[in-house]
């Protein structure tokens, strides 16, 4: 039995099969269309999501299974003090596999040494966010053709921002992959991964404020909000949170073939008049996210 809570646990050879199944879902969605049949999935949701919680639930229903589960931590026992241990007990005896999203890092790993099911890592406070990865590889993949041989950007709150810690572990295994990081001082990405991803992989990147200086060189740019619910003190929160907006006027810089991605929720990082540009790739992203997650249910759940 396998559980999914860092990316690093898949290889590249499994991304690519996940990938493949996620695009043949794509074509084909009738063929998939009973594959989980009789099977539930739990979802524990104890911090807000939109897209990662509905596309598993959308993911889970168009393979012909079932959904149970909470969207906030209040509605479980463990607004009465239940222990993650505890609930995952109880809640591997009524499912088949489990998504979980904690504002507590290592909340998922410790859930998959209670399980009798697979547990997938929906999100561990400013940690990982595995199956955001795969969505973001996967819409990288469509768009570009290839995973490696390009420049990416992220940009935002990358100290707090576990998409991009997931990411940029996944793209460290790629082909001549460059980083460009771009963030105020205080946000830079943790120390851990430039010492056991950066540097380890000798991946070619450079940590730079502006973004503006270096727009031409990107082919793919990750923007990202600054992670408000993440921080100890409101006031600097408040000074760092406007720190990028993409507009229309920096991306004249840009290549033409630039592919825009956020994972969302966006506060203010682009402002809503990129979103015509077709650059903007970041609502296909979300529909992607639910294609890759069919695939990955499948995957844990080995349905052939
Ligand atoms: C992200 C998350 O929860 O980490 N959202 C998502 O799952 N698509 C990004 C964010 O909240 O900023």
């Amino acid at each position: 039995m396998r559980s999914l809570i860092d990316i690093l646990e898949l290889t590249t050879q499994e991304i690519d099969e996940l990938i493949d199944v996620a695009n043949d879902i794509i074509a084909n969605p009738a063929k998939y269309s009973e594959k989980c049949h009789g099977k539930k999935l739990a979802m524990l949701f104890f911090e807000p999501s939109t897209r990662t919680r509905l596309s598993f639930e959308a993911a889970m229903y168009e393979l012909g299974g079932n959904v149970l589960g909470f969207s906030e931590a209040q509605s479980s026992s463990s607004a009465k003090g239940e222990s993650v241990a505890d609930t995952i007990r109880t809640v591997s005896c009524y499912a088949d596999i489990i998504a979980m999203r904690h504002p507590k890092e290592g909340a998922p790993f410790v859930a998959t040494m209670k399980s009798r099911v697979p547990v997938i890592n929906a999100g561990d406070g400013g940690h990982n966010h595995p199956t955001q990865t795969l969505t973001d590889l996967l819409t990288i993949k469509r768009k570009k053709g290839k995973l490696g041989g390009f420049t990416i950007g992220f940009c935002g709150d990358l100290k707090f921002g576990r998409t991009v810690h997931s990411l940029i572990g996944a793209l460290s295994r790629y082909e001549n992959v460059k980083m460009v990081l771009i963030s105020p001082d205080e946000l830079k990405i943790p120390e851990y991964l430039k010492e056991e991803v950066l540097d380890k992989k000798s991946i070619e990147y450079k940590e730079v404020t502006s973004l503006e200086q270096v727009m031409p060189e990107l082919d793919i740019l990750y923007m990202t909000r600054v992670q408000r619910e993440r921080f100890y003190n409101e006031a600097d929160y408040i000074r760092l949170k406007d720190s990028y907006i993409l507009t229309p006027e920096k991306l004249t810089s840009a290549k033409s073939d630039l592919c825009v991605l956020h994972p969302l929720p966006r506060v203010n990082e682009i402002s809503t008049a990129v979103d015509d540009d077709p650059r903007a790739c970041y609502f296909d992203q979300v529909l992607n996210g639910k294609y890759v997650r069919m695939a990955l249910i499948m995957k844990l759940l080995e349905v052939k």
